[in-house]
């Protein structure tokens, strides 16, 4: 009789920092969450504190599921979770993890023989902005399925923009975006350490960010930039990933971005030394660059 329509369940697939923010989102917003991770335990955790279901396989999570979302490392790891999916009709599965879009395109052809409609979903937002609602969604694919999967994303996001049909935009969006963001990382924490060998105090470089346009960047990434003990908010790992994804993918296009490639660069040398921590240890990467690895 009247009153608001069920909300559909939704299955997480990957409880990582990403997957466990959504799941928290979805779970205080009244969905029945069920969860799946491939380290069974850190699923489990996170059900304890949440009281979701925990699904042994990527298929038992889905099954019940009208919308999946997936929150996985990398293009390996979404190919490896579809290949793990029987016939599931009806399904919508969002693929909010940052992931190229050749690889969104197979994905996506391998789940419409499953009767599975994909969608790319990336988001850009952290785990804080994940679990009070407040991430962008960009989503490409099957309009249809858009409106199906829209209650569920509008959900965990401020702002959901949707690009159209054709799978592969989301993605090409996500990775442009990802490349300005992760290579500003790079560039401030080599402009500080030029300021540093000329004995410029930080304080002073801030003071004249403060003046320009460059304001923003500043509030929010110097002193996450200078610290130690910023908590793991977006690993390097993901974000020597995500430089490497755009770099391949313009690359796919006929296309070079030097400056991308550079500061791939960068981040695949600090990920392979410190790839759990927060991508903003960049800068004390480049210290230690300095001194042969060692901490200081
Ligand atoms: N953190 C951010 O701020 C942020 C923002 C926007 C987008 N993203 C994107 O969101 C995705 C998840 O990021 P995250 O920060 O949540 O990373 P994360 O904490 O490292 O989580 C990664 C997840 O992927 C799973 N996984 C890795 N390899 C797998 C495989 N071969 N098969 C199945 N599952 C596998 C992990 O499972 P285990 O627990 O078993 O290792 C874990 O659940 C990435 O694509 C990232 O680029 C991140």
């Amino acid at each position: 009789m009247g009153g608001e329509p069920l909300k559909p369940v939704v299955a997480i697939i990957g409880t990582g920092l990403m997957g466990s923010g959504v799941a928290r989102r979805l779970s205080s917003q009244g969905y029945e969450v069920i969860l799946w991770n491939r380290t069974r335990e850190r699923a489990e955790a996170l059900s304890r504190s949440i009281g979701a279901k925990v699904a042994s396989t990527p298929h038992e999570a889905v099954e019940p599921a009208e919308v999946a979302i997936a929150f996985l490392s990398d293009d390996d790891a979404l190919i490896q979770v579809a290949s793990a999916l029987r016939r599931a009709d009806g399904l919508v599965f969002v693929n909010a993890s940052t992931t190229t879009p050749k690889a969104n395109l197979h994905v996506a052809s391998y789940l419409d023989r499953l009767g599975v409609c994909f969608l790319e979903g990336p988001v850009v937002g952290g785990p804080d902005a994940a679990s009070r609602g407040e991430l962008v969604s960009i989503i490409s694919g099957k309009e249809a399925c858009f409106r199906r999967a829209f209650s569920v994303v509008k959900a965990y996001s401020r702002k959901v923009m949707y690009l159209g049909g054709e799978i592969g935009k989301a993605a090409a969006l996500k990775l442009a975006f990802n490349s300005v963001l992760i290579s500003t990382q790079v560039l401030l924490a080599e402009a500080m350490r030029l300021a540093d060998f000329y004995g410029v105090d930080h304080e002073s470089f801030k003071s004249l960010l403060e003046e320009t346009v460059f304001r923003e960047v500043s509030r929010k990434y110097y002193d996450r930039l200078l610290s130690r003990e910023w908590p793991v908010g977006f690993k390097l790992r993901m974000a020597a990933k995500d430089l490497e994804y755009a770099r391949r993918a313009a690359f796919e296009a006929g296309y070079s971005p030097a400056t991308i490639s550079a500061a791939g660069t960068v981040y695949s040398m600090a990920s392979a030394l410190l790839g759990d921590e927060d991508y903003s240890r960049v800068y004390q990467f480049l210290k230690r660059l300095e001194k042969g690895g060692q901490e200081g």
